[in-house]
């Protein structure tokens, strides 16, 4: 390297730089400029290019091969892909190798020979969950501890069908210089092992943990290095557990799948709807209940609002879990300017129960009627949905998949649905539909049901 190159490289966005900064001037991400490192020199790889063209190519169908959940087959878009490689990232604790193991155990009595690489935990360890969950198999081999180059020779010897790497981080390779751990080591050992999977047909699962603010440790890259990538989510102090896919090539990205953690292991929740929301009836103040849809499922969701007198009158906090706070803050702006509620001087605090993360414009309208309903302590009609996208101007515009969010609030015996105005007829459905235009409506709607 000559004096003027750039030494320095972010791992979240590439941004290059001769001076070292705390903070990426590109990406903005915090402590993510580490020294850049010689590239290593590229190994024969043996896997040859090659050339098509697309009107003669014969596609064979996709490969699903079912895992043995139901609930992680929907996520992954009905069933795991052959050779794909799947990228599960979540705290620590969260039950990563508790899946994987489940998982295992059902592709290892349908023939498949698994070879479950464990950096983490003795063979011992994982023999001691595996009796908890009930898990006994003669074609799951585990293999800890060791290098990429050991492995690849397990891999040889055992001819797995699937290859489990836990974690990405504990896993080195004797011919690279890289730490173990750093992000040019986790790129070049995930790019040997897809290739050496991709070569024989394996499917790769890969457990990589995450930062404290919740991203992959280690370069975005092996996000676009993979085939899928799945976040674990829960509250450790509870037992819920939610898996979101972040990226699939195979299928669609807005699924869910939601567990709970048990002594026997993950199990799959029937009716989801029933575990989020807890007041349906009472029609209280700072609740409102919003069905969303996520996929192929819809389910009913509670979310908080708090709205107090703040003692920082010229900063007062904004606190969203669960919701995007950029999103908040113009929610409320849209409130102040439209309805003349000064917001300016109060706290607000938005809730979306069970842990989950409400990205769903349609949203808007409930998150709306709860911090309305909060700030002035009116209460929220008991038994009833809010649905509809909140406009800058205050006007309540229409949301995809209006009559699926209906019908599901209709199946789960809600009385009455406050919804934008739509240019079709609607289907008849269980519930009574009220339209709202605006956010005026919906304050009008909320001050007449208090009286
Ligand atoms: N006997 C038990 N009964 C119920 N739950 C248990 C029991 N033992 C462990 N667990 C649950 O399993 C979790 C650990 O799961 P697991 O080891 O699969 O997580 P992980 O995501 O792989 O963690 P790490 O990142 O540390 O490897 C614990 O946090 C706990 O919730
Ligand atoms: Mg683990």
């Amino acid at each position: 390297m000559t004096k003027k190159d750039p030494q320095f490289e972010c791992i979240e966005c590439g941004y290059q730089s001769i001076k070292y900064f705390g903070r990426c001037p590109n990406c903005q991400s915090w402590n993510s400029l580490v020294e850049k490192q010689e590239p290593e020199k590229m190994q024969e790889s043996g896997l040859r290019g090659r050339l098509s063209r697309i009107d003669e190519i014969d596609p064979s169908e996709v490969e699903r091969v079912p895992s043995g959940s139901d609930e992680f087959d929907r996520l992954l878009g009905g069933g795991i892909v052959g050779d794909s490689v799947i990228l599960i990232g979540g705290e620590p604790g969260v039950g990563k190798s508790t899946l994987l193991l489940q998982i295992c155990s059902f592709l290892s009595s349908a023939q498949h020979p698994i070879l479950y690489y464990s950096g983490e935990e003795s063979a011992n360890q994982i023999k001691i969950r595996a009796q908890r969950l009930g898990i006994s198999s003669p074609r799951l081999y585990l293999f800890t501890g060791g290098t990429l180059e050991e492995l690849k020779e397990q891999i040889e010897q055992v001819t797995p069908r699937f290859l489990i790497i836990d974690s990405i981080q504990t896993l080195y390779s004797s011919k690279t210089s890289h730490n173990t751990g750093s992000p040019a080591a986790l790129r070049i050992l995930t790019s040997e092992i897809i290739e050496t999977a991709k070569g024989k047909g394996i499917t790769v699962f890969i457990v990589g943990h995450v930062t404290k603010e919740g991203q992959l440790a280690g370069p975005k890259t092996l996000e676009h290095m993979v085939d899928v990538v799945l976040y674990f989510q829960g509250d450790l102090q509870q037992d819920l557990r939610i898996l979101r896919a972040e990226k699939n090539r195979f299928g669609a990205v807005n699924e869910l799948g939601i567990f709970r953690m048990t002594d026997k292991g993950l199990e799959a929740v029937q009716d989801p709807s029933k575990l989020f929301i807890q007041h349906r009836h009472a029609g209280g103040s700072g609740i409102a209940l919003f069905p969303a849809v996520n996929g192929q499922r819809t389910m009913i969701i509670e979310i908080q609002a708090l709205v107090t007198d703040s003692p920082f009158v010229s900063n007062p906090r904004r606190i969203a879990v669960g919701f995007d706070s950029y999103k908040m803050a113009m929610l409320i702006s849209i409130i102040e300017k439209k309805l003349k509620l000064p917001f300016y001087k109060s706290d607000v605090f938005l809730n979306i129960t069970g842990g989950l993360n409400l990205r769903d414009t349609a949203a808007d309208l409930a998150v709306c009627a709860a911090l309305i309903s909060s700030y002035k302590n009116l209460p929220v009609p008991g038994e009833s949905v809010f649905i509809g996208e909140t406009g800058l101007t205050g006007e309540i515009r229409p949301v995809h998949l209006l009559e699926q969010r209906l019908k599901e609030a209709g199946r789960q015996g809600f009385q009455c649905a406050f919804i934008p105005e739509v240019s079709g007829k609607l289907k008849k459905m269980e519930l009574k539909t009220v339209t709202l235009k605006t956010l005026a409506d919906l304050y009008g709607t909320l001050k007449d049901k208090s009286q």
